[in-house]
C-alpha cells in the first residue's frame, strides 16, 4: 500500500449477498481515548481494521497507553499509570480525534499539552465549545505556540448548556466531568449513537451517568482511581453501513448488511425509502441487521443535514453521489459545515450535474454517470466517489485512497465480495 494507490471501479450490475458491517470509527477512536480514565487493561471488540485506530494507538502510546492489535477486530490496552499528558503536533496533526485526550487527562491529571488538532479539512472546525464547557468546571488554558496548556486542580460539577449539540464538546465535557468533584450537568448534548456508546462504556468503568441517547446529560463524578478498566463491544458503523446502502442504491440488488443498527439511521432509512429503496430492519441489538433491495431508477429527494438524529452531514457526499443519478432534482443543504462540498468538482467529472454554493447544492440527476479518475478530498467523499464509480459506464479510478482507509475497513473487498467489479491497484505493481 502507498498514497498512491488507486481503486478501479467499472460498473457490474446488481450487488448481492452479506456484507458485515465493522465497529464505527468515530466511535472507537473516543473510547481508546478514555482508557486513559483507568490504569488496568481494556479490551475492545468489533474494532475496525482502519487507520485512524493505528494513528489514535501511536498517539496514545506517546502518553503512556500501550495498545495491541489482537486480530479479529480484538482490540487489547493496557493503562499502566505512566501517564504524560502531552499530546505531540506530528500525531495531533493527523487526526481530529486526539483532541479527546483533553477531558480525560484534565479530568484525572490535572495537566494538559494539546497541540491543535488537525483531521479532514473541511472548513475551520473550532474548539471553543470545548474550552468553554471545561472553563466552566474551573480548568484554564493557555494557547503558546500552537500548544493548548490547560490546567485545573480539580474539576468541579458545573451547569453546561451547549450553543450547539457539538460532538466532540460533548464528548470532552463528559470525560472530564467523570473525575469532577460534583454532578455535572451537560444540556443540548449531542445524542450521536456513538456518544451513547462512550457513555455505556464510561458506566461500564464505574462511571455514573443518567440521561444516555438524551439531550441532557447528567455526570456524578467520582475520585479519581476509582474508575476500572472494562471490555466492550464497540458499535457498528452507521456511516459505512450507509455506504453499503447507497452502492445498492445505484446499482440495484439485494444485499443483507450484518450487525447494522436500523435504530440508528432511522431518519435516513425513512428518505431513502422516499427516494424508492426498501429497507428491512431485522433482529435487534447484537443480532441487528438491515436487508436493502433496489430495482431501477432511484427518485430525487431533498435533504437538510442535523445533528443526530437528523441526517448526519457524513452520510452527504453518499446523498449527493445517490441524487446524481436519481429521477428530478434534488436540494442539499448542509447546516454542519460551510466548505463541505469539495467533492462536488469530482462528481461533475464523472458528469454529475450539481450546483453548489455556500450551503446549498442542486443536484440534476442524470440517467448514468460516466467513469473518469477522480481524486478523495476526505473520508466520506472518498467512499461516495467509489459509489459513483459503480453507477458509471466505463471505469473510474479514485486516487487518494489513503483517505479512505482512514475510515472504511476494506472498502473494496467487501464491494468485491458483493459483485462489484472493483479492485484496488498500487503503481509498479501488478493488479490483485
Ligand atoms: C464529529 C465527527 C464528524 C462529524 C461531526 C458532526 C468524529 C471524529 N468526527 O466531528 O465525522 O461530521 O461530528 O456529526 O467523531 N463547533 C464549533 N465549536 C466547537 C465545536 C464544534 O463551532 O467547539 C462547530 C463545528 O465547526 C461544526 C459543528 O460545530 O460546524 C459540529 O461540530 P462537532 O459536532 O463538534 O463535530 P466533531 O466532533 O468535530
Amino acid at each position: 500500500m502507498t498514497d498512491d494507490d488507486r481503486i478501479l471501479i467499472r460498473r457490474a450490475g446488481p450487488l448481492r449477498g452479506e456484507v458485515t458491517i465493522p465497529g464505527a470509527k468515530n466511535s472507537v477512536l473516543k473510547l481508546m481515548a478514555a482508557t486513559l480514565l483507568a490504569d488496568g487493561e481494556f479490551t475492545l471488540t468489533n474494532v475496525p481494521d482502519i487507520a485512524d485506530v493505528g494513528i489514535m494507538a501511536e498517539l496514545l502510546a506517546a502518553i503512556g497507553v500501550e495498545s495491541r492489535f489482537e486480530g479479529h477486530g480484538r482490540l487489547t490496552m493496557v493503562n499502566r499509570g505512566g501517564i504524560r499528558p502531552v499530546a505531540p503536533y506530528e500525531l495531533v496533526e493527523r487526526i481530529r480525534a486526539s483532541i479527546n485526550v483533553l477531558g480525560p487527562l484534565l479530568g484525572r491529571f490535572g495537566k494538559v499539552s494539546l497541540s491543535l488538532p488537525g483531521g479532514d479539512d473541511f472548513g475551520s472546525r473550532p474548539i471553543d465549545m470545548h474550552l468553554k464547557g471545561l472553563e466552566a468546571m474551573g480548568a484554564t488554558f493557555e494557547l503558546r505556540h500552537g500548544v493548548v496548556e490547560a490546567t485545573a486542580d480539580r474539576l468541579h460539577g458545573a451547569d453546561i448548556t451547549l450553543e450547539f449539540p457539538s460532538v466532540g464538546a460533548t464528548e470532552n465535557i463528559l470525560t472530564a466531568a467523570v473525575h469532577a468533584k460534583g454532578a455535572t450537568v451537560i444540556d443540548n448534548a449531542a445524542r450521536e449513537p456513538e456518544i451513547s456508546d462512550l457513555c455505556h462504556f464510561l458506566v461500564a468503568m464505574g462511571a455514573h451517568i443518567e440521561g444516555i441517547g438524551t439531550s441532557t446529560l447528567r455526570i456524578e463524578g467520582v475520585e479519581p482511581g476509582e474508575l476500572h478498566a472494562t471490555q466492550h463491544a464497540v458499535v457498528p458503523d452507521r456511516i459505512q453501513a450507509a455506504t453499503y446502502l447507497a452502492a445498492v442504491a445505484v446499482s440495484g440488488g439485494e444485499v443483507v448488511l450484518r450487525g447494522a443498527r436500523g435504530d440508528h439511521m432511522d431518519m435516513l432509512l425513512r428518505r431513502f425509502h422516499d427516494m424508492g429503496l426498501t429497507v428491512t430492519a431485522m433482529g435487534a441489538g447484537a443480532d441487528a441487521s438491515l436487508a436493502v433491495w433496489a430495482q431501477g431508477r432511484l427518485r430525487s429527494i431533498d435533504v437538510a443535514t442535523l445533528p443526530y438524529p437528523g441526517i448526519a452531514t457524513d452520510y452527504k457526499p453518499l446523498i449527493v453521489t445517490m441524487l446524481s443519478v436519481a429521477d428530478g432534482v434534488g436540494i442539499v443543504t448542509e447546516n454542519l459545515y460551510p466548505g463541505r462540498f469539495r467533492y462536488v468538482e469530482e462528481l461533475q467529472r464523472l458528469g454529475a450535474d450539481i450546483r453548489a454554493d455556500g450551503h446549498h447544492a442542486v443536484v440534476r440527476g442524470v440517467p448514468q454517470l460516466s467513469g473518469a479518475p477522480v481524486k478523495a478530498p476526505d473520508i466520506r467523499a472518498g467512499a461516495a466517489l467509489v459509489v459513483a464509480g459503480l453507477a458509471a459506464e466505463g471505469e473510474t479510478s479514485v486516487a487518494g485512497v489513503h483517505h479512505i482507509d482512514r475510515g472504511y475497513d476494506d472498502l473494496v473487498g467487501r464491494l468485491a465480495a458483493l459483485g462489484a467489479d472493483i479492485e484496488r491497484v498500487t503503481p509498479g505493481r501488478a493488479s490483485a
